[in-house]
């Protein structure tokens, strides 16, 4: 999965720059060597990590009202990650690998409802800093 303006910009420039990197992980996670794919999950596990970190501090500071269910999804996905990098370091990649498959769809998923809804806050509140 490619990043693309017309179909992933959000118009908020941090969210956006943070989006296309988490784009280039999963893309080359997809493309892995076995040698290469445990290091680069925790580099991505690491990125999303501060990536959801980011959005909370945006969703305290527009008064984002679905915080909790935002948070949620995101406490979600970060324990994925986090059981999944266990089964990883320990040399069982199939999990990891079947998981990433599913990262696009949950990304299209995500920024049509939550991340989009924080954007439309940040717009809101004139707290956006254009792409
Ligand atoms: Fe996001
Ligand atoms: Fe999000």
């Amino acid at each position: 999965m490619q990043w693309d303006d017309a179909g992933h910009a959000l118009g908020v420039a941090e969210m956006d720059d943070t989006h296309r990197e988490f784009l280039s992980f999963v893309s080359a996670l997809e493309q892995a060597s076995d040698a290469d794919f445990p290091v680069l999950f925790e580099q991505a596990r690491m990125h999303t990590r501060k990536h959801f970190e980011r959005e909370y501090e945006l969703m305290k500071s527009c008064r984002f009202p679905a915080v909790r269910e935002h948070e949620a999804e995101h406490a979600r996905v970060l324990a994925d990650l986090s059981h999944l990098s266990a089964r990883v370091q320990q040399g069982s990649l199939v999990m990891a690998r079947a998981y990433v498959k599913g990262l696009p769809d949950w990304f299209r998923g995500h920024l049509a409802t939550m991340d989009s809804a924080l954007a439309a806050c940040l717009k809101a509140h004139d707290m956006a800093q254009p792409a």
